[in-house]
C-alpha cells in the first residue's frame, strides 16, 4: 500500500490533480481487502487532494443510507431512500450534480456552509450498495470532470 499521496506541483487544473491521484487510489486500496479501511483511505485522499469541503461515503443498509467514511465536519448519520440528494441518486440510480444546493427541493443541509454538491452512486448486481457525496462551499463547483473521474473512483471501489 502506498503510505502518502504525491500530487506533483504541476498539476494546477483539477483534472490534472484527479489524473495524478486516479492510480495512487488503485495502489492505495491494493492488498486490503477491508471495505471501510479503503473508503476511508480515499475520502481521506480526496480531502487531501482537493480540500473538499466534506467528502465522504453513504452505505446503503436496508431503507436507509447509514454514514459511511468521511472527512469533513460532522454529517447526518441516516438518510431515507429518494430523500435529499444523496437519496435521490440512489432511487434513480444515477450521478446527481447540484449548483446550489438551495434550489434543490429536498435537500438535507448537513451544514449551512455547503453550496454545490455531487453524488454518484456505486453499484453491485445493478443495485446501488453505496453513494459517495462530495460537498462545496462555493456554488456550482462540481462540473462534468468531476463526474468523469469521481465516477471512476467508484469503478474502483466497485471492483474491490
Ligand atoms: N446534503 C446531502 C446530505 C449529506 S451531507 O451533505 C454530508 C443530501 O442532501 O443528501
Amino acid at each position: 500500500m502506498a503510505e502518502s499521496i504525491h500530487i506533483p506541483e504541476n498539476a494546477i487544473t483539477r483534472e490534472d490533480r484527479y489524473k495524478a491521484l486516479l492510480p495512487q487510489i488503485g495502489s492505495l486500496v491494493s492488498g486490503e481487502q477491508d471495505l471501510i479501511a479503503n473508503l476511508a483511505n480515499i475520502a481521506a485522499s480526496l480531502k487531501e487532494t482537493f480540500g473538499f469541503f466534506w467528502v465522504g461515503f453513504y452505505l446503503v443498509k436496508g431503507d436507509q443510507l447509514v454514514l459511511g467514511p468521511f472527512q469533513g465536519p460532522v454529517a447526518c448519520t441516516r438518510i431515507p431512500k429518494g430523500k435529499g440528494v444523496c437519496g435521490t441518486a440512489w432511487m434513480e440510480a444515477r450521478t446527481i450534480l447540484v449548483d446550489d444546493v438551495d434550489l434543490f427541493p429536498g435537500h438535507i443541509a448537513c451544514s449551512s456552509l455547503s453550496k454545490s454538491e455531487i453524488v454518484i452512486p456505486g453499484f453491485r448486481d445493478q443495485q446501488v450498495t453505496m453513494v459517495l457525496d462530495v460537498d462545496s462551499d462555493k456554488l456550482a463547483d462540481f462540473d462534468h470532470v468531476d463526474e468523469k473521474y469521481l465516477s471512476e473512483i467508484m469503478k474502483i471501489v466497485e471492483a474491490l
